[in-house]
């Protein structure tokens, strides 16, 4: 994998030491460009059936790469908006009973606590949140699903190994997962994994994938088939959902949306997806190097794994992290925890750790 020729295709380089994937990944010029060349071509020859045909494939090829990235077959994924909306499709297709137990843990993100805590006081289930290092020992009897991070966005580490619980569903959110390492879901024995297109694969808000294991799929209709998610849509009231996740696509896409994700994945994973595994190794070396230093430097690192997130302890987050924005060094800092958090990506460099470890004060 050329390291230069990657982090040449992304203009915010040349000014910042962008480290904030975890919230949205860098975006390549290819993406930006596409968006342009759909609106300019919609502008000028109007939207047809040339454009939707343009964007029904570009569709297609976004699936397959989601998929090849998730190690599945493109049948089973659906092109979402975001990580959140695969959570709520699950939760909300999922016949979940009053008195249910949902077990989650204590280090999940909003995007998932919100559908849970809907799913709680409109329909009674019990969430019941536990360490995330414990979750696989914390299974009971009542437990019917199990909704939890692939790698915890508050310190990068990642969830154990599931496959022991091939009886009791589980809900990956995958939104520091996808693209930031190594996934294969068949491996992580999840039921469904929800990821976000606009973090580590670096497409534009908007864009997401569920996955939906074969085994799990009956069990997972479609809430409210609009247009997209119709088999046949032609055939009106007779009209059935898609037999495949197809049926939780969401409703609308644009087509902007979709060339500009197709392009970054393009960007990222090279042809057919050959470059994926320097990009993840190249990823997490970087991370480890970063986390290395601050240790050396006296610094109280949160424990993590080999994933591209590096949190630690900072007497005021908020502070220091305007004050390395004014060194154009771009982080997070973490509500209410105490930590500040850089995600580090095969786009980075020995530059932007060291403009950060020179800015932090
Ligand atoms: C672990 C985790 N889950 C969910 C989300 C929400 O992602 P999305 O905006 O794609 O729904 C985030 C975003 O930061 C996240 O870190």
């Amino acid at each position: 994998m050329d390291a230069a020729a990657l982090r040449a295709e992304f203009p915010v380089f040349e000014r910042y030491a962008y480290l904030n994937a975890g919230t949205c990944g860098p975006l390549p010029r290819a993406a930006a460009a596409a968006v342009g060349g759909v609106l300019a071509l919609a502008a000028e020859q109007g939207r047809a059936d040339a454009y939707f045909e343009a964007m029904l494939d570009q569709r297609t090829r976004l699936r397959e790469g989601y998929a090849g990235l998730l190690g599945a077959a493109s049948d089973d994924v659906a092109l979402t908006t975001c990580t959140s909306e695969g959570i709520v499709r699950v939760l909300g297709a999922l016949q979940l009973e009053p008195g249910d137990e949902v077990l989650t843990s204590d280090e999940e993100h909003p995007g998932l606590q919100g559908p849970l805590a809907a799913a709680r006081d409109q329909r009674g289930i019990v969430v019941r949140v536990v360490p995330f290092a414990q979750i696989a020992e914390a299974v009971e009897p009542q437990t019917k699903l199990i909704a939890c991070s692939h790698v915890s966005w508050v310190n990068g580490r990642m969830i154990g190994d599931l496959r022991a619980l091939a009886d009791v569903p589980v809900l990956l959110d995958g939104a520091q997962g996808a693209g930031a390492v190594p996934t294969d879901v068949t491996a992580l024995g999840c039921a469904f994994y929800a990821g976000s297109g606009q973090k580590w694969l670096c497409g534009p808000v908007g864009s997401g994938m569920l996955w939906i294991s074969p085994r799990w799929s009956e069990r997972l209709p479609a809430p409210g088939p609009t247009y997209l998610n119709l088999d046949v849509p032609r055939d009106g009231l007779a009209a059935a959902p898609r037999a495949d996740a197809g049926r939780h696509d969401a409703s609308a896409q644009s087509a902007e949306t979709t060339a500009a994700a197709l392009a970054a994945l393009d960007v990222l994973g090279g042809a057919g997806g050959a470059q994926w595994p320097g990009v993840h190794e190249r990823a997490a070396a970087l991370a480890a190097q970063l986390a290395d230093a601050l240790a050396e430097r006296g610094r109280e690192v949160a424990p993590r794994d080999r994933t591209t997130l590096v949190s630690w302890q900072d007497a005021d987050p908020p502070a220091t992290q305007a004050l390395l924005a004014q060194d154009g060094v771009i982080i997070r800092d973490l509500p209410g925890t105490g930590l500040l958090r850089a995600s580090v990506g095969a786009w980075n460099d020995d530059s932007d750790i060291d403009r950060l470890l020179t800015a932090l004060p």
